[in-house]
């Protein structure tokens, strides 16, 4: 089993993205920035933000304060090396989620593939910070890879999987699943899936004090990207890829 911060520390450079080019930023965070609507002056947490390529563009689209934290040192860095450029204004701090405690409230949170590298445990732990970190009304948004994925393309291949040869959807919670997830130029980036059923999610989530109905979009290529550039995409059209959920206070 690989190690997350490791994974994540090793691999900074190949993450940092000015354009979109995996995979997931074509079939998954252009769904997450239209979920967040109108950012215009919000405070914004971004857990599990990586080298920051959310946070410049929700800092583009004119969001306010806003802080992202990560568990690789490497990645933080990545980012804080590309804000020394753009100056946009963003805070960066290396951690642990669930170490994480908030000193304020926010408007908006987002959490793009991070819950796939956290225990079901940790997850609810974390849905219980973000519940008391959002002020009134505010909203969480996150992503995940679909649960189902991992069982439904079992090709170890281009441009997505996930490995679950001798997994089970009901019994193999919390087990670490590896992949990989491609970029357009071919480069693969090694990803992780601590797989969940989606009764976790719900049960997390309501247990977290979030008990509103939530939207849910399950996300996959669509024919226009297969259009777009058949190779790379025309392996997964219509295939449960990723889930985004989206929760007010
Ligand atoms: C797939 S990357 C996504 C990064 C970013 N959200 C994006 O969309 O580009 C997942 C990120 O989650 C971070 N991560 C994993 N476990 C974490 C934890 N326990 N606490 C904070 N960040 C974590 C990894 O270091 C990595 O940067």
């Amino acid at each position: 089993m690989f190690d997350t911060e490791k994974v994540y520390d090793d691999n900074a450079k190949k993450w940092l993205r000015l354009v979109p080019s995996s995979l997931s930023d074509f079939t998954a965070r252009p769904f997450v920035f239209e979920a967040c609507g109108d950012v215009t002056g919000k405070a914004v947490l971004d857990i599990g933000c990586g080298e920051g390529y959310c946070a410049r563009e929700l800092k583009r689209r004119g969001a306010g304060d806003y802080l992202g934290i990560d568990l690789s040192s490497q990645m933080i860095d990545a980012a804080k090396i590309q804000e020394q450029q753009d100056q946009y204004g963003i805070d960066y701090q290396a951690g642990h989620v669930t170490e994480f405690v908030p000193t304020r409230h926010y408007d908006l949170c987002i959490a793009v593939f991070l819950f796939n590298y956290l225990r079901v445990e940790e997850m609810q732990q974390v849905f219980a910070m973000v519940y008391d970190a959002l002020a009134p009304g505010g909203e969480f948004i996150f992503s995940v890879p679909h649960p189902l994925f991992p069982f439904m393309q079992k090709q170890k291949a281009a441009p997505f999987y996930f490995d679950a040869i001798d997994k089970n959807y009901f019994t193999s919670v919390n087990e670490q699943l590896e992949g990989e997830i491609w970029k357009q130029n071919g480069e693969p980036l090694h990803v992780q899936c601590v797989h969940k059923t989606f009764t976790d999610y719900f049960d997390s989530l309501s247990s977290a004090g979030f008990n509103t109905m939530p939207v849910v979009k399950e996300l996959t290529v669509t024919p226009a990207l297969v259009e777009q550039d058949e190779p790379f995409f025309g392996p997964l059209l219509h295939q449960p890829l990723h889930v985004l959920f989206k929760l007010s206070k």
